[in-house]
């Protein structure tokens, strides 16, 4: 067939053409050659003039556009041929179904490829709404065990709500204020899980400020303090879980002798609570220092 061809006479010779089925594995810019088409059974008595897809730019600018940049596997495992097969007026149905050559994965059965995968000649630009959710399970599992598992207001979004472009992930900013001024994008994740966001945990090196957010009297007591607790980190005592509250005896096991904390069955009757420990009250005892002591004058003033 020659190179150039005008559309008139090319459309003649399109009403008589016989296509010839390329192999797919071969590229799709094989040069164009005159060839028999033997196999197509088609138009047996007429001469036979093959149709290549190298052929197909002549006439169509667009999809070959497409297929060249962005056709990935369209462009490089098959062939146009491979998916139209023969041409009109010869035959006119050479619009392929994707299960022709897709099939065995739950993701296949969906039905509506094109509504998600928009330009078949460009498979991987995928385009979706935001209310998108069931398709996504046909990949991914996890996420929605997640979500189900831990019931909350993000369990009722649709997955591509968040996620409205494939792949990308939203920031929590996007839609939430920060607690405080000081926090970032960033800090959302020490202690949110997107898909179970109220099962607040955090890593023994949260820094306090961040807990600062929300309890500001603890952080300035703490800090304030003149105890060596105030060297610790919130999350040192309050550890992984949010609302998680240690017993004084989870570090410092027995400290006293057994008669004293029989007497004195809480810590807190004389040191004051953790933040603001050992905060004797004006009067308390120099000789408090012995807890021996403590317990035959318990002058140490309990603070709560
Ligand atoms: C000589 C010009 C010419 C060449 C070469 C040509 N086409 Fe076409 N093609 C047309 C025209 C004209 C139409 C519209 C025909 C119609 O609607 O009946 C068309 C329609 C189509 C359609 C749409 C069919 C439909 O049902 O909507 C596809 C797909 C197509 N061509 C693919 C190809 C492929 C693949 C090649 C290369 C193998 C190719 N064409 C080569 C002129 C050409
Ligand atoms: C993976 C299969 C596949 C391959 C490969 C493929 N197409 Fe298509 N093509 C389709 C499908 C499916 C449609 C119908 C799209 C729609 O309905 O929106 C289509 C539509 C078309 C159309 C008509 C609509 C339009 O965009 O103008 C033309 C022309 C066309 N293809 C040409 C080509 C050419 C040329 C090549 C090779 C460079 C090619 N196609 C490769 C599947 C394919
Ligand atoms: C003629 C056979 C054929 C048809 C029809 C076909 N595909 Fe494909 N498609 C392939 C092949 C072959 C691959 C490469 C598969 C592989 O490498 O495992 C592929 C790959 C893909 C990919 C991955 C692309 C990449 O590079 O990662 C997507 C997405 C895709 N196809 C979507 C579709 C959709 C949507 C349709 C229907 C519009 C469709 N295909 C129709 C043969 C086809
Ligand atoms: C709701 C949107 C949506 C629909 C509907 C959809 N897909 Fe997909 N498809 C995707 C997304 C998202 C990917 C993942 C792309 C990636 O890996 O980057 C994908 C990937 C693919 C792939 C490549 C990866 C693989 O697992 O093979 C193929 C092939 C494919 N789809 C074919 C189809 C076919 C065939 C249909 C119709 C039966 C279809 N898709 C319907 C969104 C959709
Ligand atoms: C055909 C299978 C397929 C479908 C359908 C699909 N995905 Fe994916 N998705 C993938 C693959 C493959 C990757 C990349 C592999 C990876 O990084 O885990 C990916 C990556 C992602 C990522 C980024 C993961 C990361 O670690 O950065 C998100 C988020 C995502 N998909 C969400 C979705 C959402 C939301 C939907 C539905 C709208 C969806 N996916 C539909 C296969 C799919
Ligand atoms: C409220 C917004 C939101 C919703 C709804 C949502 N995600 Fe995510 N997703 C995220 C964020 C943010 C991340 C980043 C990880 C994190 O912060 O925990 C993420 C991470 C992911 C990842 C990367 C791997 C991982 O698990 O961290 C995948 C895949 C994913 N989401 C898929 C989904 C699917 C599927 C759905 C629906 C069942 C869904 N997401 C619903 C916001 C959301
Ligand atoms: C695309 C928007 C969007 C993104 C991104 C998003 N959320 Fe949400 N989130 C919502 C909506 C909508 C609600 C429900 C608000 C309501 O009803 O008051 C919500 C509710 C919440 C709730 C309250 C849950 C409940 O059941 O009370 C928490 C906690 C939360 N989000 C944390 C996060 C965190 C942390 C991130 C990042 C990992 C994040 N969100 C990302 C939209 C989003
Ligand atoms: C130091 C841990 C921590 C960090 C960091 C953190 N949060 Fe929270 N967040 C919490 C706790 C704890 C709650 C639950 C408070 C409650 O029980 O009322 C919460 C509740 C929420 C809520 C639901 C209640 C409300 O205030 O609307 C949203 C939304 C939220 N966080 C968003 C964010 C965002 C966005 C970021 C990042 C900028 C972030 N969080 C960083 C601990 C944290
Ligand atoms: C978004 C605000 C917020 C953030 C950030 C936050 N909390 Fe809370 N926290 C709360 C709320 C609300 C309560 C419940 C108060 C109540 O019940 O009176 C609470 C309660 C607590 C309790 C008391 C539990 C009990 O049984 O009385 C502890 C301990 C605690 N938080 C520690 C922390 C630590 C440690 C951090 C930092 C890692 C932190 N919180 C970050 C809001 C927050
Ligand atoms: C997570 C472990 C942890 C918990 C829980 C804990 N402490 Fe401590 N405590 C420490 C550490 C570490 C020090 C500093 C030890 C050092 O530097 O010698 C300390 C020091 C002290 C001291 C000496 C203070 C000083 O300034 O000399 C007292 C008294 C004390 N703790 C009492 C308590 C009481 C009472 C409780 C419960 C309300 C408690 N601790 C809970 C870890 C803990
Ligand atoms: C040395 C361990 C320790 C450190 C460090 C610590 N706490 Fe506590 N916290 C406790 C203990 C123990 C309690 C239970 C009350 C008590 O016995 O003092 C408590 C009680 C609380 C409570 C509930 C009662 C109240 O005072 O509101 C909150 C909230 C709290 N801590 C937050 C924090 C924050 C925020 C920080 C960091 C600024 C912090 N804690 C640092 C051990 C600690
Ligand atoms: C009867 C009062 C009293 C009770 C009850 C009490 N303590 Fe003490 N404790 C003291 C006194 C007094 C000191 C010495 C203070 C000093 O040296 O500044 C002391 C010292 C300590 C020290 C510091 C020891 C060192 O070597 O520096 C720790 C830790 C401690 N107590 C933990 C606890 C814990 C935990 C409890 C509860 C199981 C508890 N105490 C109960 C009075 C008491």
């Amino acid at each position: 067939m020659k190179r150039i061809v005008s559309l008139a006479s090319a459309l003649l010779l399109l009403a008589s053409v016989a296509v010839a089925a390329e192999p797919a594995a071969k590229p799709a810019a094989k040069p164009a050659a005159p060839q028999a088409a033997p196999a197509v059974a088609a138009a047996p008595a007429k001469p036979a003039v093959s149709l290549t897809s190298a052929d197909c730019v002549k006439c169509h600018a667009k999809a070959p556009a497409d297929v060249e940049a962005k056709g990935r596997a369209h462009k490089t495992k098959i062939t146009c041929q491979d998916c139209h097969n023969g041409h009109p007026p010869t035959n006119r149905k050479i619009i392929p179904l994707c299960g022709q050559c897709h099939e065995g994965k739950p993701h296949y059965k969906l039905g509506g490829c094109l509504q998600c995968h928009k330009n078949p000649h460009q498979p991987k630009e995928i385009v979706f709404g935001r209310d998108v959710t069931d398709p996504c399970l046909t990949c991914h599992s996890p996420q929605i065990g997640q979500l189900k598992g831990n019931p909350s207001k993000h369990t009722k979004l649709a997955c591509s709500f968040c996620h409205d472009v494939h792949g990308k992930i939203p920031q929590c900013t996007q839609c939430h204020k920060a607690h405080s001024p000081e926090q970032g994008p960033g800090d959302c994740k020490k202690c949110h899980k997107a898909h179970m966001p109220k099962a607040v945990t955090y890593a023994a090196d949260t820094p306090s400020k961040q807990c600062a957010s929300c309890h500001a009297k603890a952080f300035n007591m703490l800090v304030a303090s003149k105890a060596k607790h105030k060297s610790l980190l919130c999350v040192t005592c309050h550890q992984e879980k949010h609302k998680m509250v240690p017993k004084c005896q989870d570090c410092h096991g027995v400290p006293h002798a057994a008669g004293i904390m029989s007497k004195f069955p809480k810590c807190a009757d004389c040191h004051g609570i953790a933040h603001d420990l050992n905060n004797w009250k004006t009067g308390a005892p120099a000789g408090a220092a012995d807890p021996a002591d403590a317990a035959k004058k318990p002058a140490l003033k309990k603070k709560k």
